[in-house]
């Protein structure tokens, strides 16, 4: 099955999907759902379940739900409650910034259509925020380190801005299509969030020296098969070496099931893996 991006969907998810498209042919507009949410008031503060029912009509997804429960913030119990609070930007699964855990499982909540998760009359949606991530509020995390991993790798092609560089080098078509799946990586957070080696780490200052994460590892890949960007390869493979590094990573291949833009994560993992390796060999002749 193809998807947006050009690729294949892997084996285990065209059963989901097929499930999905089934729950999606019988649900019927108009009904009410239950939205389930773990609550929490802030960084520290303890987390209560909150329940809340919602009228569902063809197309509502869960944060077209929250925004119903944001107007009016009464729980099925008849309880008045604060609104529940939320991270969101592009409403079309390109920034990211929704993620959460829906019904056990860490996706985007934008793209979560209601009829594919609750298609019958009273069925009930859990959320909780992600788990490898600061609480700031109720669904929304601080992925901080998410992008400071980014920058442990040198996620970029260096340029300096100072002068016309002219065109760029030259790439063939296969290198293209190549990196541009691993391009589509939009810094969600589920293959961290699904990481059994990727822990919560709060401390800014242990950072450094912990999992870095599938994202970053593939960016690593992507910049290091750039034209310009390998100008900095020797460098990602010394962070990639280090602490935290890509010998972290315990193969359980969690990441590349749930990343929502079908990137082949255990791949790059296995490449960069390579990478590191024959860096290390070349350093070590170089002595
Ligand atoms: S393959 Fe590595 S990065 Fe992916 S989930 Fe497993 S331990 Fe984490
Ligand atoms: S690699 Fe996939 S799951 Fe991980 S941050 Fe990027 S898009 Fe999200
Ligand atoms: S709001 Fe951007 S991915 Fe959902």
């Amino acid at each position: 099955m193809s998807t947006s991006n050009g690729t294949h969907h892997p084996k285990h998810l065209a059963a989901e999907l097929a499930q999905r498209a089934s729950n999606r042919a019988q649900a019927k507009p108009g009904r009410k759902v239950r939205i389930t949410i773990k609550r929490c008031d802030g960084p520290g503060k303890p987390s209560r379940w909150e329940t809340f029912e919602v009228p569902v009509e063809r197309g509502a997804n869960v944060i077209s739900c929250l925004q119903a429960i944001a107007a009016n913030p009464v729980t099925v119990d008849g309880q008045r409650t604060t609104p529940p609070v939320w991270d969101s930007g592009c409403l079309e699964e390109v920034c990211g910034a929704c993620t959460m855990v829906i019904n056990g499982k860490v996706r985007q909540s934008c793209s979560c259509l209601i009829d594919e998760y609750a298609p019958g009359e009273g069925d009930t949606i859990t959320l909780e925020p992600m788990q490898k991530f600061p609480v700031v509020r109720d669904l929304w995390v601080d992925r901080s380190r998410l992008f400071h991993n980014l920058k442990r790798v040198k996620s970029w092609v260096p340029i300096d801005g100072t002068y016309n560089l002219g065109a760029g080098p030259k790439e063939t078509p296969e290198n293209q299509e190549q990196r541009y799946v691993m391009s589509t990586c939009m810094s969600c957070g589920c293959c961290l969030d699904a990481c059994p080696q990727f822990t919560l780490v709060e401390q800014p200052a242990d950072w450094d020296t912990a999992f870095v994460g599938a994202h970053a590892i593939n960016q690593a890949r992507l910049f290091n098969s750039h034209e310009t960007g390998k100008q900095l390869a020797p460098e990602r493979l010394e962070a990639l070496m280090s602490p935290g590094g890509v010998t972290d990573c315990g193969n359980a291949q969690n990441c590349v099931k749930v990343c929502p833009k079908n990137i082949p994560l255990t791949e790059s993992i296995a490449a960069m893996g390579r990478s590191v390796w024959m860096h290390a060999i070349t350093r070590w002749f170089r002595k």
